[in-house]
């Protein structure tokens, strides 16, 4: 492909451009733009400059635990099977044939030492090679096979064991990218020796709304919870009461990703996200820093963005408020963009590998309930999202809207930043406050006009 198709092809139109430098000027006081929400030519180049550069999640190493595993996966609107060939190497390979372009794996997940192209039987290792065609020495005597292999992501990293792909080969090591991030994350899924491990299948559904905006709530948008969820509150699912919760800080790990904590720093009792005993037993302290230790310790809720489209949330829920205790559950989720107003959720849920299997049902009870596919949360939240989707697509809202996100910002509110902050990140608190949201979106112009 000629180099100058991929460079323009990677150019803004002069309207998304002046829509994005429009939206530059006013974010440091705290205005956005809606227009950004539903908007093609915006989307087109999200693929290219987001998407195109960023690290994206793939899969989980548990998901694919034996060689000749494999599962089906997205990086914008490109596929990928996501395998463990048969030397144990993780390969996220391009599911177009170099034939003629055909998929050549139709299941979402399975075992296979190959993949036979279903159109005219090229055949390749679970390493994308390949190995022969039918007729082939009628057919193509002379071909060069080392040639006509599969195309791979050009790169390929794991953060323990969350497995991630990059399509730029010039873009900074996955844990450069995570930037202040890796240490939070670092910080939970150290707490075992064995690390996490998947349950189930991730949940996927779809939702009319545009991927940024679910991004920005999980990034810092713990003032939803007060109105959008406060029914969900009231009968009892989560025993932290709402004002209760708003106490902890806001982190900007870095690079637009977006951190925030439920906290008491000074609790007597160590919380550990309300963990029972005989799970914090099977927690190794000492994989911990100091810093991540005392956090740990006073953590009740977590709840992240990692940019661009990578969300998780650590946090004790009961399924049945008047009979089961609260259980914490941990979901990381991809809000997999498939138009300008559309998302796929994949939504997996995880538990630390050193458990028992009646607290990992336990969990996954809790998860379910509350962040699954019809969880209590789950459900109420699509509906501002496709509002505020299906009203960005408007010809004259497009122009004219602009938006708050100033909460925080210049003292409004009493969340203050947190000068002497001895962790990662800039913080603030309490978490009545919107500073994640407008790291994010400084760094999604960034992107969006680099190279412009
Ligand atoms: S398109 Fe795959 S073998 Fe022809
Ligand atoms: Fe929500």
């Amino acid at each position: 492909m000629s180099n100058k198709y991929i460079e323009e092809a990677s150019k803004l139109s002069p309207r998304a451009k002046a829509m994005l430098e429009d939206f530059k000027a006013d974010l440091e006081k705290g205005i956005s733009r809606i227009g950004i929400l539903n908007d093609e030519e915006i989307y087109q180049a999200e693929l290219e400059k987001i998407f195109g550069k960023r690290w994206n999640y793939l899969a989980h190493e548990t998901e694919i635990p034996n060689n000749g595993d494999y599962v089906l996966r997205y990086i914008g609107d490109d596929k990928f099977i996501v395998t463990r060939d048969s030397n144990g190497k993780i390969n996220a390979i391009l599911d177009v044939c170099p034939h003629r372009g055909a998929s050549v794996c139709r299941a979402e997940k399975g075992n296979s030492s190959h993949f036979r192209c279903p159109y005219h039987g090229w055949n390749f290792k679970n390493n994308g090679e390949l190995v022969g065609a039918p007729a082939f020495k009628d057919a193509y005597d002379g071909l060069d096979r080392s040639q006509w292999g599969m195309k791979h992501a050009p790169r390929v990293e794991k953060f323990h064991g969350f497995i991630f792909a990059c399509l730029d080969e010039y873009a900074p090591s996955l844990e450069e990218s995570l930037s202040g991030m890796a240490w939070y994350l670092d910080m939970i899924f150290s707490l075992q020796d064995e690390g996490m491990e998947v349950l189930g299948e991730p949940q996927r559904f779809t939702i009319k709304g545009n991927w940024k905006i679910a991004a920005e709530n999980f990034s810092g948008d713990d003032y939803h919870l007060m109105y959008l969820h406060k029914s969900t509150y009231d009968i009892g699912v989560m025993q932290i009461p709402l004002k209760e919760n708003m106490k902890g800080y806001h982190i900007q790990a870095g690079n637009g990703h977006g951190v925030s904590f439920s906290i008491d720093l000074e609790s007597e009792d160590p919380l550990f996200f309300f963990y029972p005993e005989e799970i914090v037993k099977t927690f190794n302290l000492d994989n911990l820093s100091e810093d991540q230790l005392r956090l740990a310790r006073g953590s009740r809720v977590c709840v992240g963005n990692i940019f661009p489209n990578i969300s998780f949330l650590m946090l004790p829920l009961s399924p049945d408020p008047k009979n089961v205790p609260p259980t914490p559950l941990f979901t990381w989720r991809i809000w997999r963009p498939i138009g300008k107003d559309e998302i796929e959720v994949f939504n997996w849920f995880f538990m630390y590998k050193n458990t028992s299997e009646e607290f990992k049902r336990a969990s996954y009870q809790a998860a379910v309930s509350s962040f699954g596919i019809a969880g209590t949360f789950e459900m109420d939240d699509p509906v501002p999202w496709e509002t505020m989707t299906r009203n960005a697509g408007g010809t004259f809202a497009k122009k004219h809207m602009k938006l708050n996100l100033q909460m925080g910002l210049n003292g409004m509110g009493t969340s203050k930043q947190v000068m002497d902050w001895p962790f990662p990140g800039i913080a603030h608190y309490p978490r009545f406050e919107e500073g994640n949201q407008r790291a994010m979106y400084r760094t999604y112009i960034e992107e969006m006009l680099k190279d412009e």
